[in-house]
């Protein structure tokens, strides 16, 4: 891994980035993220990407330390600073409470951090949209909503952490999680779709799920090749008895699924409308300019 990071304002390489362990980020994972990448060496979606980041700030009362202008040329340059060879950049944005007194009254932390780390990006490898992954349903429970809310893409990510890491001891790619009522809500690093009679289907952001970008492109894309999108409660049968399925994500796209729990989904191949779906989706995202 060769980052270049920049610490509010300061660019450097990954061994220099350094943040105060007084920092609310660290301490309480007080925090938000954005996660985004480049097509053809330019930001995707910057302007989705910022208006998610400012709905997950507003939402835990932080303050945006920059404009969106500024921050594009904060990315700009660490972009610049960084050895990509060739490849497309990986762009996390985080923006944390800051450095205070160990109390969690917001007034010992008056001044947000914020971080912008760039690397190269690593897509899954192409055999996977060939052939298509395993998910396992894990039994940790996505957040409630009344609780540390999912729509916050936040930097304490507990909660996904420990339904990865479950879906990884099962040989997974992701884990897909439940809510508290039992309904499906998303994987723990994507959003989760299946397709049932040529419709694509994807939780509510109500069930408590991550309003993903690549998800909301999904129905833009879904419109302009003609495969209708709709959100709908999903349960476990549901899942395990569908035509097709498949996750999103900003650094994976389309994923089509194959398998949940050692049993294959239909026929056990990428489905006709998830390749179609993941095809119009690169199309547009490779000639984005
Ligand atoms: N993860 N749901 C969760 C819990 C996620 O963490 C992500 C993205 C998504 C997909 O959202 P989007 O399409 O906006 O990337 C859904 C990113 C890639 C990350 O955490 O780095």
């Amino acid at each position: 891994m060769a980052a270049m990071v920049n610490v509010n304002g300061r660019i450097s390489d990954e061994r220099e980035a350094v943040i105060s362990v007084f920092d609310h980020g660290f301490l309480y994972g007080e925090g938000v993220y954005e996660t985004l990448r480049t097509y053809n060496i330019r930001l995707f979606l910057y302007d989705r990407h910022m208006r998610r980041l400012r709905n997950s700030a507003r939402m835990i009362e932080l303050m945006i330390p920059f404009t969106d202008k500024v921050l594009a040329r904060h990315v700009s340059d660490t972009i610049g600073a960084t050895k990509l060879d060739g490849k497309e950049a990986y762009v996390r944005v985080l923006v944390t409470r800051g450095v205070g007194e160990l109390t969690y009254d917001l007034k010992a932390t008056p001044n947000p951090s914020w971080v912008v780390i760039v690397k190269a990006l690593v897509q899954p490898p192409a055999e996977i949209y060939e052939r298509g992954c395993k998910v396992v349903v894990v039994d940790v429970v996505r957040n409630h909503p009344g609780s540390v809310n999912p729509m916050i893409k936040n930097n304490n990510l507990m909660n996904q952490a420990l339904a990865a890491q479950q879906a990884f001891q099962h040989g997974a790619f992701d884990g897909v999680m439940r809510n508290y009522r039992g309904e499906l809500t998303e994987c723990a690093t994507s959003n989760l779709f299946i397709v049932k009679n040529g419709i694509a289907l994807t939780p509510p952001v109500e069930c408590g799920l991550l309003p993903g970008i690549t998800r909301e492109l999904i129905f833009e894309v879904g419109r302009s090749v003609g495969i209708e999108v709709r959100e709908q409660v999903l349960r476990d049968h549901d899942l395990f008895d569908a035509d097709e399925a498949f996750l999103t994500s900003t650094t994976r796209e389309v994923v089509p699924i194959v398998a949940v729990n050692e049993r294959a989904i239909a026929n056990g191949k990428p489905g006709a409308g998830t390749r179609k779906l993941l095809k119009a989706f690169r199309d547009l995202a490779r000639g984005a300019e």
